[in-house]
């Protein structure tokens, strides 16, 4: 792979976490579940309303651990937009549910909430919404569906974490809610993610679910003498070193997330005459949104415009990358009857979106560079 000076994404570390994972290991306990775990867990349900929240190996693993919650078993169908990671749908396709793809709105590339009441059959089992770049899905309509019909909602908040809808946490709509720690997040562990129980009643079940099918948690707490087996589960769970690190990246939180605010809000104003002269379309932040500076997106006229502008950077030293492609027209969606046209809009955008490098490691000079380079770019 050619060398990028100015990479897409870049890890780093922004304050303790060297010392903690040090801490975690030379403190004799570097399996799940220490004190780190805790503090990670407590810190989340703090920025969630309060929510319950357990740490997990990835946000796909807390995906999987909502299916099983649900019960979602063979026949039953799983509403999610089409424009959307692979395991949105993935970890309910593997415990044998049909996704029904919807296409999103233009305008936030979420889920279109005008399309979502004929898509709900008596089969359905549960809505996933994504809220794309961290900038909320329209909640009001989809809560509004999901009372009327009974369907609960999912979030998989994945990019949404501190982003809000109405003044509430993403994160806090959903029966259940997943958040990633994976490497181009936000917040990082290498690979990382957690489960955010907002039904009570839940909980208890999530945490034996997690461990492995076992009440070990109860145990763990004096609750009970002995762990046993006592349900399905797998090993969700994921070491303290990992935690550890986490725990070091949201304790700088501020840090973090002034300096994702600040790159973001630069290209979004730096670029906007140059993409409104080139047909170029820019983030749209709903006035009754805020999101947490995620991802910074374009959307080009055509495919060609868009591999030319990859091209036009990349000779520059600079990686852009695109993003998802539309689920229903993937090799597994074509096997749930996906096919071309089903949903224009993300088809489209799966063609024409670019990402720029976004990550707070990002020097001022290096952002000028990019918007230097991208500003040079002239679609036709
Ligand atoms: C929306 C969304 N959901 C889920 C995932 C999967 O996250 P993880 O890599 O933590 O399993 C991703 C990964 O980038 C994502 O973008």
């Amino acid at each position: 792979m050619a060398a990028y000076r100015i990479p897409f994404n870049r890890p780093s570390i922004v304050g303790e976490e060297i010392e903690y994972v040090r801490g975690a290991i030379e403190g004799g306990h570097s399996a799940g579940d220490g004190p780190f775990t805790a503090r990670c867990s407590e810190l989340l349900s703090s920025w969630l309303g309060g929510s319950p929240t357990l740490l997990t190996t990835s946000c796909t693993h807390a995906l999987e651990m909502c299916a099983l919650l649900l019960d979602i078993k063979e026949g039953d169908e799983v509403i999610v937009p089409s424009f959307a990671f692979v395991t949105t749908a993935g970890a309910f396709a593997l415990h044998g549910a049909k996704p029904i793809f919807v296409d999103i709105r233009p305008d936030t590339l979420n889920l279109d909430e005008t399309q979502l009441r004929e898509k709900i059959t008596e089969r359905t089992r549960a809505i996933v919404v994504l809220h794309y770049g961290g900038i909320a899905c329209e909640m009001d309509a989809i809560e509004a569906i999901s009372r009327e019909t009974g369907v609960p909602i999912v979030e998989d908040n994945a990019h949404g974490l501190l982003g809000t809808y109405r003044d509430q946490p993403l994160g806090t709509f959903g029966c259940l809610a997943t958040q990633s720690f994976h490497e181009t997040k936000n917040f990082i562990c290498g690979e990382g993610g957690a489960l955010v129980i907002n039904r009570a009643d839940w909980a208890e079940r999530a945490e034996i679910l997690r461990e492995k099918g076992t009440d070990r948690s109860r145990f763990l707490r004096g609750q009970t003498d002995k762990y046993t087996w006592v349900d399905v589960g797998s090993s969700y769970l994921p070491s303290e070193i990992l935690a550890a690190f986490l725990c070091a990246q949201l304790e700088a939180r501020d840090q973090i997330q002034q300096r994702r605010e600040s790159i973001w809000q630069l290209y979004q104003e730096e670029l906007a005459v140059w993409a409104e002269g080139q047909g170029i379309g820019l983030p749209h932040v709903p006035g009754h949104c805020t999101h947490p500076a995620h991802l910074y997106y374009m959307i080009l006229p055509t495919a060609d415009a868009r591999s030319r502008l990859i091209e036009h950077l990349g000779e520059r030293g600079i990686l852009a990358v695109f993003h998802y492609q539309a689920l229903h027209l993937s090799q597994m969606g074509n096997q749930f009857g996906g096919r071309a046209g089903q949903c224009p809009v993300a088809e489209n955008v799966g063609d024409t979106l670019l990402r720029l490098p976004l990550y707070s490691g990002l020097e001022d000079s290096e952002q000028a560079e990019v918007i230097e380079a991208v500003q040079a770019f002239r679609v036709g």
